[in-house]
């Protein structure tokens, strides 16, 4: 382990000039993936709108244009579906359609997806992503609340984000316990996850001949997830397609409660509450949903003995074994059980994950048997994740340890060119440079004005109770 490399970094303080260097070299990245209306995570590897990106990416983008900020999110949400979803991907007509696969003509939203909703006129894929964007609509409000009003973004935006959690917690609660459940390894946003290798064994895989992969042009393939992977995710995506995205009627194979899936969704429910105070609108019922699933999230997916969250498999009705960032995330839960946060905090910095010790917060579990510094979300740390901590250390009033991680996920943005993840012992880049969420979250931790009382403006106070 690199630790020696990683003291030098973080103890190296950071002075006016880098500030300001980080700041310019992030917000180019962002103005070069802008395409008028959103923004791609990256030119060649992902060159259509992503959902959870686009969330991530607004949250940075409204330090440089709070309005351009509302406007990422609000094309996002114009390719919302009847039912409520927001698609994981909203497809530009203008790319060529063997520049990503999956592509449109694989989706086929506007046809196969029409009972559900989906639009006409843009296509879009059918599955879903972690719901970060009402957090991500209150944070951007919050950077200039009079332009806001001005522009009416709150009332606009209210109906759709409330709409696509209540496509969460209606149709998407698939075991009937208060969670929301993920149908595809990409929903979590986790794709390569080992905890998804038990539930997709029993996924046949579409045959190699059948598709073919653009992501290999523009990204190592060590770095990838492998053909066997996206062999399961095209069976798993064509299924759903061919059952009208409708999920009464799809035999979903894969039928996962994710526990960052459903701890973004309470984060955001409260956000929704913050929101809906906002409009005039009444916050209680966001308020009261948020509480009921986090107490279905510590009931279904806290590991005790372990000292983390973990997933489970709706197929078998088991909790995956697996340690993964995944589980550490609920920390940015505003009323997690004391007993329950001090556990995860000692889990972070245990040699599990190392908090401090390594660079950012490995997406998987050090000493697992699976774990692979260079792999996706395999063991690699992601910048995201490093952001939803931060914001979950503060919650818990671990400030310095919140500040070494903002540090360190700092230099590392700065040094890897914003790559996509780095290898947590090296701190090298891995997958792609100039990746928008990569930068957009540097933005965020340079310039957010950080709140003395918890994470992301969702105070914990009375209101909240
Ligand atoms: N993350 C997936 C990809 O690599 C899809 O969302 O393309």
């Amino acid at each position: 382990m690199t630790a020696g490399l990683l003291e030098s970094h973080a103890t190296r303080s950071r002075d006016g000039d880098d500030e300001r260097s980080l700041g310019r070299a992030a917000t180019r990245v962002l103005l070069r993936n802008w395409t008028g209306g959103a923004t791609v995570p990256s030119r060649s590897l992902y060159p259509h709108q992503w959902s959870w990106d686009s969330a991530f990416i607004a949250i940075g983008l409204r330090h440089v244009s709070p309005r351009r900020a509302q406007r990422e999110l609000e094309t996002l949400l114009g390719a919302q579906w009847g039912d409520g979803r927001i698609p994981h991907i909203a497809f530009n007509p203008a790319v060529p359609l063997d520049a990503y696969f999956p592509s449109p003509d694989f989706w086929r939203s506007s046809e196969a997806g029409r009972g559900a909703g989906a639009p006409h006129s843009t296509e879009t894929s059918g599955i879903v992503q972690p719901p970060v964007h009402a957090l991500a609509a209150w944070l951007v409000h919050l950077a200039d609340p009079a332009e806001s009003r001005r522009r009416g973004f709150l009332p606009r935006v209210f109906p759709r984000l409330a709409a696509w959690h209540r496509y969460l917690t209606g149709r998407r609660d698939l075991g009937g316990h208060g969670l929301a459940a993920v149908v595809h390894p990409w929903e979590p946003g986790l794709d390569n996850s080992p905890s998804w290798d038990a539930p997709l064994r029993r996924v046949e895989p579409a045959p190699d001949s059948s598709f073919r992969r653009a992501d290999l042009a523009h990204s190592p393939a060590a770095d990838r997830p492998t053909d066997l992977d996206y062999g399961r995710y095209v069976r798993l995506a064509a299924t759903y397609r061919d059952h009208a995205y409708d999920d009464g009627r799809t035999p979903h194979a894969f039928a996962v409660e994710d526990p960052s899936f459903n701890a973004l969704r309470i984060a955001s429910e409260y956000a929704l509450a913050r929101i809906a105070d906002a409009v005039g609108a009444d916050p209680a019922g966001h308020r009261e949903c948020a509480r009921v699933t986090t107490r279905a999230l510590v009931e279904r997916l806290w590991e005790p003995a372990a000292g983390i969250f973990v997933c489970r498999d709706l197929r078998s009705g088991l909790t995956c074994p697996d340690r993964t960032v995944s589980g550490l995330v609920p920390l940015i839960v505003p009323d997690l059980p004391r007993e329950v946060a001090d556990a995860l905090l000692a889990t972070a910095r245990g040699e599990h994950f190392a908090l401090g010790k390594v660079h950012l917060v490995p997406s998987y579990d050090l000493l697992g048997p699976e774990f692979d510094g260079s792999r996706y979300w395999r063991g690699p740390s992601w910048f995201n994740m490093a952001w939803l901590l931060h914001g979950g250390l503060r919650a818990h009033g671990e400030y310095g340890e919140a500040e070494r991680l903002r540090e360190t996920s700092l230099t590392a943005a700065h040094a890897t060119d914003f790559a996509e993840y780095v290898d947590p012992y090296s701190g090298e880049g891995r997958g792609i440079r100039g990746f928008s969420w990569t930068a957009a979250l540097a933005l965020d931790l340079l310039y957010a004005d950080r709140d003395a009382h918890g994470a992301f403006g969702l105070r914990n106070d009375e209101g909240e109770g």
